[in-house]
């Protein structure tokens, strides 16, 4: 069984969509499409009536659900679950029963939030957007390493299926890139002055992918995906 991407050319790519109850990947530079990504993947969840989270850890929500709402993504379903752990965050209400929650950069704390939402609001879809500012925050890289499997952990007892952005830090792979079920890399194409974006699955575990690099765009419906493009046409 596959569950959407929410991007039918991505669904493609991966053979059918992502194999549930998995950690995934999604990896680029700033402006690729993270967040846009990450929010196609739970309004998929949303509109099968599934109970999504979305944890942010940059963008402020308020500004991510506003952003969004220009792609026809509507935040306030109320089965879209919130958790705004940016640092910048206020305490303040945004959404019906959803409060923001201030972590101190800590990993543990950020689990324990996630495993409790996840149990109290039966979570089926998870993004994290992005782990670079965990990544950062945790000084040691063997702790992160230990700490990131057992947030893997979590995920894994309950069944979800989690989405987890980064910017790219280092070179390839990293720690996330090992202990994840499957990368995609959003990258930015200079070509005659123009920007041509193109997207790649880097791994995919138990499954066949496309390994090509195709081309994909922003549309007024979000990221569209050309499955059956070559980035660059003869
Ligand atoms: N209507 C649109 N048409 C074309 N491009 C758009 C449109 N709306 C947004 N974009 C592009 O989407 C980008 C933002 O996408 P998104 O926030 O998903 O990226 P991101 O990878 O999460 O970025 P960051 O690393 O800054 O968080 C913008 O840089 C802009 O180029
Ligand atoms: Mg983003």
């Amino acid at each position: 069984m596959r569950i959407s991407t929410g991007i039918p050319g991505l669904d493609e790519m991966l053979k059918g969509g992502l194999i549930p109850g998995r950690a995934y990947l999604v990896k680029g530079e700033p402006g690729l499409g993270k967040t846009t990504m990450s929010i196609h993947f739970l309004m998929a969840g949303v509109r099968n009536g599934e109970n999504v989270l979305y944890v942010t850890l940059e963008e402020p929500l308020d500004m991510i659900k506003n952003d969004m709402s220009k792609f026809g993504f509507d935040l306030n379903d109320p089965h879209f679950h919130g958790i705004d752990a940016t640092p910048v965050g206020k305490k303040t209400h945004i959404f019906e029963g959803v409060h923001y929650e201030e972590f101190a950069e800590s990993f543990q704390k950020l689990m324990r939030a996630l495993e409790e939402r996840i149990r109290e609001k039966n979570i089926r879809r998870i993004a994290i957007d992005p782990i670079t500012m965990i990544r950062l925050t945790t000084k040691d890289e063997l702790e992160y390493r230990r700490q990131f499997l057992e947030l893997l952990k979590i995920f894994t007892k309950y069944n979800v299926t989690v989405l987890i952005t980064s910017s790219i830090l280092s070179s390839y792979p990293d720690v996330e890139d090992y202990l994840t079920s499957g990368v995609i890399e959003l990258r930015r194409y200079g070509v005659g002055g123009k920007t041509i974006r193109g997207i790649q699955i880097l791994k995919l575990r138990g499954s066949d992918f496309d390994e090509e690099v195709r081309p994909y765009r922003f549309t007024e419906r979000g990221i569209e995906v050309y499955s059956s493009e070559r980035l660059y046409a003869r």
